[in-house]
C-alpha cells in the first residue's frame, strides 16, 4: 500500500507517538492544569513540553504564545474572528482553503471588507498586488504559506516585509508547511501562525494551534470560547494572560503528548532534511508525471517552489475515476475533488472537477514515487 493523502493527514506517524500517547492514557490520565496532585502536574509538564517544542520549531521565543486548540481551522477562526471588527479591510489570495475562506465570508456579511488577490494560474502570488490592494482601513494580511491543492509556496517574507511596512498584521495559515519546510516567525515577521498538529508535526487529530507574537494586542483579539482554564477560578471572568484566555475547557492532552513527540522527532530530524527529502520526492514526481502522455500536471512544476503536494488530471477521465483505480487497482491512497479550497482549484482552471492530488510525506520513498508514476501511465493508457 501507498499512503498519498499526507497533504489530508499524515500516516504513519513518527516514531514515538503511540508510545508517548499510550504512556499518558496508561501512566498519567489526569486533568492537566487543574489538580495539585502530582498526575495532574505530570499532566500539567507533557502539555507544557508540546508547547515548547512547537515554540522551538517555530522560532516563536515564549512557549505561552503558543495556544492549543482542535486544528488548524480553529486557531484560524480565533485569529479572523477574534480579531476583526466591521469596517476593517483585509487581504488575502485566490489560493486559501475553505478555513480561511469561509472565516472571511461570513465575516464580509458582517462588515469586515475583503479583497482577494488573484495568483496566477501555478499558484503564485505577486507581492506587487498584495501590496497594492492595501487600503487605509486594512488591517490584516491573510495567506497561507503553501497552497493544499498544488502544493506552490506563497511570498510570506515578502508579506512580512509589507505588512510591517504598512503597520498591518500578517496572518500565516502554515497547515501544509510546519513540519515539512522552515518557518521562523520572527525573521519571517509572523505576527499570527496557525498550525496543525496532524499533518508534518506528526501528531494526532484533534491538536493544532496557533502562535500570537507580541504586536498582537491581546485586549483585541476576543477567545472563540470562555470557560474553565484551572487557573484563577475565584474569578467568573476570563483570565487576561497567555494561554489560558483562548484555551479553555480540558485540553485535548493525549493527543499532545502525542504532537509533542512528533515535534521532537521533527527537531531531531531536522527541517531542511525533511525539506530536502520531500523535495526530492515531489523533483521525481513532477518529471515522471510529465513524461506520462495524457497526464495535465498543475502548479509550480517546479519542487523548488513548492512542497511535495503534487496535482494531476488524466485527460478524458474524471479525476473520482482515477483516485478509485489508483485505490483498487494499485492500493495507492490519495485524494480527490476539490480538497475544501474551491478558489485555489478556479486559480488553477480546474473548478468544479477538481484534480487527484498527491500528498506526500516524510515516510514515502522514490519507489514508491516510480510505483505510482507507472500506476498512473498505465491508467492513462486505458483512456
Ligand atoms: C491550507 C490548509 N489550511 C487549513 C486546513 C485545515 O486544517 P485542520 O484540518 O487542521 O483544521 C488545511 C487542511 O487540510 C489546509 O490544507
Amino acid at each position: 500500500m501507498i499512503y498519498f493523502d499526507n497533504a489530508a493527514t499524515s500516516w504513519p506517524k513518527p516514531p514515538g507517538v503511540m508510545q508517548a500517547m499510550t504512556y499518558y492514557m496508561e501512566s498519567v490520565g489526569a486533568n492537566p492544569g487543574r489538580s495539585g496532585h502530582r498526575l495532574s502536574v505530570e499532566a500539567g509538564r507533557i502539555v507544557y513540553e508540546a508547547r515548547e517544542a512547537v515554540a522551538k520549531l517555530l522560532n516563536a521565543g515564549d512557549p505561552l504564545r503558543i495556544v492549543f486548540g482542535h486544528n488548524a481551522t480553529e486557531a484560524l477562526n480565533l485569529a479572523l474572528q477574534g480579531f476583526l471588527r466591521p469596517g476593517d479591510h483585509v487581504v488575502t489570495s485566490s489560493m486559501e482553503h475553505n478555513s480561511v475562506m469561509r472565516p472571511l465570508r461570513a465575516l464580509q456579511s458582517h462588515g469586515v471588507e475583503l479583497t482577494v488577490v488573484s495568483c496566477s494560474v501555478e499558484g503564485f502570488l505577486d507581492p506587487a498586488d498584495l501590496e497594492a490592494a492595501i487600503r487605509p482601513n486594512t488591517c490584516m494580511i491573510i495567506l497561507n504559506h503553501a497552497s493544499n491543492v498544488v502544493g506552490t509556496l506563497l511570498p510570506i517574507a515578502e508579506a512580512g516585509t509589507i505588512a510591517r511596512k504598512h503597520g498591518l498584521l500578517l496572518l500565516v495559515d502554515a497547515a501544509q508547511t510546519a513540519g515539512a519546510f522552515p518557518i521562523d516567525v520572527i525573521s519571517d515577521r509572523i505576527d499570527l501562525l496557525a498550525f496543525t498538529g496532524h499533518k508534518a508535526l506528526g501528531g494526532p487529530m484533534g491538536t493544532g494551534g496557533l502562535h500570537i507574537s507580541e504586536r498582537v494586542a491581546l485586549s483585541r483579539l476576543r477567545p472563540l470560547k470562555r470557560g474553565g482554564t484551572g487557573s484563577r477560578s475565584e474569578r467568573e471572568e476570563q483570565p487576561d494572560f497567555l494561554p489560558d484566555v483562548y484555551e479553555s475547557g480540558t485540553a485535548n492532552a493525549v493527543g499532545l503528548a502525542g504532537l509533542a513527540a512528533g515535534v521532537r522527532w521533527v527537531l531531531e530530524r531536522g527541517v531542511d532534511a525533511i525539506r530536502a527529502h520531500e523535495m526530492s520526492l515531489a523533483r521525481q514526481l513532477v518529471e515522471g508525471l510529465q513524461e506520462v502522455p495524457g497526464v495535465v500536471l498543475y502548479g509550480s512544476k517546479d519542487a523548488a517552489r513548492q512542497t511535495a503536494t503534487v496535482s494531476f488530471n488524466i485527460a478524458g477521465m474524471e479525476p473520482s475515476e482515477v483516485g478509485l483505480r489508483l485505490d483498487e487497482e494499485y492500493a495507492i491512497m490519495c485524494r480527490v475533488g476539490l480538497h475544501c479550497a474551491p478558489a485555489a482549484h478556479k486559480t488553477i482552471g480546474t473548478f468544479p472537477r477538481g484534480t487527484v492530488r498527491f500528498g506526500l510525506g516524510h515516510f514515502n520513498d522514490d519507489d514508491e514515487v516510480g510505483d505510482a508514476i507507472r500506476a498512473v501511465g498505465e491508467i492513462a493508457e486505458t483512456v
